[in-house]
């Protein structure tokens, strides 16, 4: 049996990050300033100081200014509305994210129709995720169009393939189904109550899997020659005792000979998730200081 090939998007990451950093020094000497984004975490959650912290490195390592916000776990939603408001209107933030999840007494909803849809750099704002579905433009979270990126490096035009996204979330699944649908895929949104999930696999050219479910896709559901993005990232408990690893939502070694080609986890699609903010950010920098934005592979 043939092996197929795995995506590196480290490397692509890292390709994105640079295209970025030329963008942001061609930016600020046209600007006379550098892009910012802001990054706002409430509590203490260690994996989320984990993202916010490799977030802020890789905003200055581009060349764009971090401004870190951080909040007690206990701080309210007017708390948090009102941080969001001052950057809504502080000229020297291009990019707002909100770390999420948030603690519980904040509706995550009201803080994201808080944030300027012009500095919602994660595209999770009602009105950019409506712009995406219109084909107007706007900003696109990071992790789809991440994807996307990738799909378009791999595969070139994407017009008429068949495409399975398994996942319905407003952060993953359907901005990625609206993107597919964009490119003229033919789009099916797969999700817990799909019947006969495996014969809706075997019938796509492209698999996108963001369910959040440890290896559930299995390699004899894939259709030789198919592509595969896996967005999963599952903690499982390793071989050695007390040790645990990641997996995703793919049974990679399983699929692997089904494939054309196919993200890892890690090193797949994690690392554009980053790169992506960046590219939003500089995008968001041109918007607000009325330049084009016109940075090549961007
Ligand atoms: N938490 C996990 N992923 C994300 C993301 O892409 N954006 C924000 N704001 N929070 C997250």
């Amino acid at each position: 049996m043939t092996t197929g090939e795995i995506i590196d998007g480290k490397a692509f990451a890292a390709e994105v990050r640079a295209r970025v950093a030329e963008g942001v020094a061609a930016f600020r000497a046209k600007a006379a300033r550098a892009p910012g984004l802001a990054v706002v975490l409430v509590g203490e959650d260690p994996a989320s100081a984990v993202y916010v912290r490799s977030k802020g490195k890789a905003t200055r390592e581009a060349g764009m200014e971090s401004f870190a916000h951080r909040l007690p776990a206990e701080a309210s939603q007017d708390d948090l509305i009102a941080l969001v408001e001052r950057l809504n209107t502080d000229g020297a933030v291009d990019g707002i994210l909100v770390q999420l999840p948030l603690p519980k007494q904040i509706d995550e909803r009201a803080v994201i129709a808080a944030i300027a849809p012009d500095k919602d750099v994660d595209g999770f704002h009602p009105e950019n995720a409506g712009r995406l579905a219109s084909g107007l433009d706007g900003f696109v979270p990071c992790t789809p169009l991440g994807c996307l990126m990738m799909l378009k490096d791999r595969l070139g035009d994407l017009s008429g393939l068949d495409a399975v996204v398994i996942g319905r979330s407003n952060i993953v699944g359907k901005p990625m189904a609206q993107l597919l649908l964009g490119e003229s895929c033919t789009v099916t949104i797969a999700h817990s109550r799909t019947r006969n999930l495996p014969a809706v696999i075997g019938r796509a050219d492209i698999i996108v899997a963001a369910v959040g479910r440890p290896q559930m896709i299995k390699g004899d559901w894939i259709k030789p020659g198919a592509t595969v993005i896996d967005v999963g990232i599952n903690r499982v408990p390793a071989e050695e005792e007390g040790k645990t690893r990641l997996v995703g939502d793919v049974d990679f070694a399983g699929a692997l000979p089904h494939v054309a080609a196919i993200t890892p986890v890690p090193g797949g699609v994690g690392p554009m998730t980053i790169a992506v903010l960046l590219r939003n950010t500089l995008v968001a920098a041109h918007r607000h200081a009325g330049l084009p934005f016109e940075v090549e592979g961007l």
